[in-house]
C-alpha cells in the first residue's frame, strides 16, 4: 500500500508528529511500497490538490486553532477528495485543550471520502511561546505513537485489538460528530472576549527586508516587495515571528499578551493529555 502523510505546519510542530507517526505507521505495516510527504503549509502548495486511492493510508495532521480546525483551512480541506483512502485524522495542540478539533476534522475526512480509521490528539510546543510544552513531543508521546500505529495496523488487517491507557475505541468519537461545534474564546482580567481577529504582528526596525518571513506565511500575507507590511489576513500562527533570522517580526497587541500569559498562567506547569481513538 502506498502512504501519504499530509500536514499543515506553521511552526513545525505538527511536522514533527506527523513525521514520527508516519515511521511507526511504516514499521507496523510493514508492506508500505511508497511514502509521500504532502506539506501544504504554503499557499502554493495548496494549488494542486493530492490524489488517493482506496487502497492507500492517508495521515492528515493539523494543529489545533481556537479549539477548532484552523478555520482559514476550510476551503481547502473541504476540496481534497479521499476516494475512499483508509485515514487517520490527527490534531496537534499546545497544552491547552483540543476541544472539538478531533471531532471536526473526522467529521470532515468523512465528507470529502476518506475511510477513517483511526484519529489522535498529540501536544507539540505552543506557537505562542516556548514556556507552554516546549520540550513535546517527548518519548513518552513517541511510545504511544508507536502503540497507536500498531492498534491502526491491526485494525486494518482485522486482528483483534487491546486497547489500554490513553487509547480508546473510535465510536466514542463518533459519538460525537454531528453535535454543534465551538470555538475557544479567550478572556480577559474581567472576563470580557478578547477580539484578536484583526491582531497582526509588528515589524521592529530590525528588519533587514530579507524577505523569509514573506516567503513562510501560509496565507501569503506578508508584502515579498517589502516584508515590513503585513497586507493580507493574518492567522496568527507565528510562521514570521519563528523565523525571522532578526526577530523583527512580534506580536505587541495587548489582548494578544494577556492570552499568551494567561495560558502559560494556567497551563504551563500542567502536561497536556495525547488520546487516541482507533
Ligand atoms: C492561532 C493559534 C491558536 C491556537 N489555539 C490553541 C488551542 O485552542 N489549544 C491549544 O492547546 N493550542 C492552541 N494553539 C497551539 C497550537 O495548536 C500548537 O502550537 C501547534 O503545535 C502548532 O502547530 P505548528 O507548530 O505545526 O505550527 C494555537 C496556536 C495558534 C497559532
Amino acid at each position: 500500500m502506498k502512504l501519504h502523510i499530509l500536514y499543515f505546519s506553521p511552526t513545525g510542530g505538527v511536522r514533527q508528529v506527523a513525521q514520527k507517526m508516519g515511521h511507526a505507521l511504516i514499521a507496523h505495516f510493514g508492506d508500505v511500497l511508497s511514502v509521500s510527504e504532502f506539506d501544504f503549509t504554503l499557499p502554493q502548495n495548496r494549488v494542486v490538490l493530492p490524489a488517493f486511492t482506496a487502497d492507500d493510508v492517508v495521515l492528515l495532521a493539523l494543529p489545533v486553532y481556537a479549539g477548532r480546525v484552523p478555520n482559514l483551512l476550510l476551503p481547502y480541506l473541504k476540496n481534497l477528495c479521499g476516494s475512499g483512502a483508509k485515514a487517520i485524522a490527527m490534531v496537534v495542540y499546545g497544552n491547552r485543550a483540543y476541544d472539538d478539533a478531533l471531532v471536526e476534522l473526522c467529521q470532515l475526512m468523512q465528507m470529502a471520502d476518506f475511510n477513517v480509521q483511526a484519529a489522535g490528539a498529540f501536544v507539540a510546543r505552543h506557537a505562542f511561546t516556548d514556556l507552554l510544552a516546549g520540550n513535546r513531543p517527548d518519548a513518552e508521546d513517541y511510545d504511544l505513537m508507536f502503540r497507536f500505529a500498531q492498534a491502526i495496523a491491526d485494525k486494518c488487517r482485522g486482528r483483534e485489538l487491546s486497547r489500554e491507557g490513553e487509547m480508546y475505541s473510535l465510536e466514542t468519537l463518533k459519538a460525537d460528530l454531528g453535535k454543534p461545534l465551538h470555538y475557544y474564546r479567550p478572556k480577559d482580567a474581567a472576563g470580557n472576549a478578547i477580539d484578536m481577529l484583526r491582531v497582526k504582528p509588528i515589524t521592529t526596525a530590525q528588519c533587514n527586508g530579507c524577505g523569509i518571513c514573506a516567503a513562510h506565511c501560509p496565507l501569503g500575507s506578508i508584502s515579498v516587495d517589502n516584508p515590513k507590511e503585513v497586507v493580507g489576513k493574518c492567522m496568527k500562527c507565528c510562521s514570521c515571528v519563528r523565523c525571522c533570522p532578526q526577530q523583527a517580526k512580534a506580536f505587541t497587541d495587548p489582548g494578544f499578551i494577556y492570552h499568551r500569559d494567561d495560558l502559560v498562567r494556567c497551563f504551563g506547569k500542567t502536561r497536556g493529555r495525547c488520546e487516541v481513538f482507533v
